[in-house]
């Protein structure tokens, strides 16, 4: 069976066709990074009109890609949130449109599903039961899978998601849009440990997280004194450690609470390089592993989803054959059935 998987829930535009029997045929991804950076943000109807521009030439690039055909397309699967409510509904139209121009049944999925799930698009995937943490620009959560569909919250954040925290943070030090990984490169030529931040909710015995009082500390710092370009570096290697230190400890402690030897990281955080070598270090001391997607695969793709659509219909799910649809914008993932 090959599903075709369309994302557009913020500000990348993904198309894929996934096999079920040959895996991944082919999968284009357009950033429209470039487009927000004036703004420094995403400016949501500007993403909405991208999307629509975008969504054609990839789905004809990704079937040139995969030597297919429209015609070979078997069932289509879009995010039906969480995300921005007018981009989510480009996705939404264009893939229900398609499949009922084609005849084929279409899936609306979960996004966070989808970054949740892409680890398994690996050849050395993770099995069921496992914990996952999720760290995007929206959300930071440690989850439980039993199996697809199946996701216990275990805690989250109070506030800030991780990366908007090392978004905000690296626009405090006068860094580009976006900060994450921006103010991971500064980050790689700091001395940690020259600034003192806070290590917040390290100690809380749960597996809850809060970020927003890092950012206020970076900006307590920034504002005592004229920062050079080293001290801005110094900063930022400070605040990666606690980000990353916070993260690694609860995502341990959650496998630990589990007795789950095996961790899966999904969502654009998941690419910085420091959370990855501490999560590596910390698990390995409990005689576990952690699973990454392939680091093209961290961030929004057309790939998870449709890998998340055919894990469904391969679970029975019944798709729709098209007609009214709905997209929803906030959609806790433990709400999904
Ligand atoms: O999962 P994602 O592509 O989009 C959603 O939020 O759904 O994640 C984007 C987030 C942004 O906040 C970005 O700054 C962050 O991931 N990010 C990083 C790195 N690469 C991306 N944060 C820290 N280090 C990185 N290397
Ligand atoms: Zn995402």
């Amino acid at each position: 069976m090959k599903v075709l998987g369309i994302e557009s829930s913020c500000d990348e535009t993904g198309v894929a066709l996934y096999d079920t029997e040959r895996g991944l045929l082919g999968h284009a991804v357009h950033t429209q990074v470039a487009m927000h950076e004036a703004y420094g943000g995403v400016v949501p109807e500007l993403a909405s009109r991208d999307h629509v521009r975008r969504l054609i030439p990839l789905l004809e690039s990704v079937l040139a890609e995969a030597a297919c055909t429209r015609c070979d397309i078997d069932a289509i699967a879009y995010p039906a949130g969480p995300g921005l409510a007018g981009a989510l509904l480009v996705g939404a139209s264009f893939a229900e449109a398609l499949a009922m121009a084609l005849g084929v049944p279409v899936l609306p999925v979960h996004h966070l599903e989808g970054h949740l799930l892409s680890p398994l698009l690996a050849e050395d995937a993770p099995s069921f039961p496992f914990i996952a943490l999720l760290v995007s620009g929206g959300h930071t959560q440690l989850m439980r899978v039993a199996r697809v569909g199946d996701y216990r919250l275990l805690g989250e954040s109070l506030d800030d998601a991780a990366g908007e925290a090392f978004d905000k943070t690296a626009k405090l030090l006068g860094l580009g849009y976006p900060g994450g990984p921006a103010l991971a490169k500064l980050a790689e030529t700091g001395r940690p440990g020259r600034y003192k931040l806070p290590r917040p909710m390290l100690n809380s015995g749960d597996l809850s997280f809060s970020f927003s009082g890092l950012k206020t500390a970076v900006l307590t710092a920034a504002r005592a004194q004229a920062l050079s370009e080293a001290d801005r570096a110094d900063l930022a290697a400070e605040f990666q450690e606690a980000v990353t230190e916070v993260l690694a400890a609860k995502a341990v402690a959650a496998c630990r609470q589990h007795q789950l030897s095996a961790l899966v990281v999904a969502g654009g955080v998941g690419a910085n390089r420091r959370l990855r070598q501490r999560l590596d270090e910390a698990m390995a001391k409990i005689g576990g592993r952690v699973f990454y997607p392939a680091l093209e695969l961290c961030t929004d793709n057309g790939a998870m989803i449709a890998f998340a659509g055919s894990q469904r219909l391969l679970q029975g799910e019944a798709p729709h054959r098209g007609g009214a649809f709905a997209v929803r914008p906030r959609w806790p993932l433990d709400q999904i059935s």
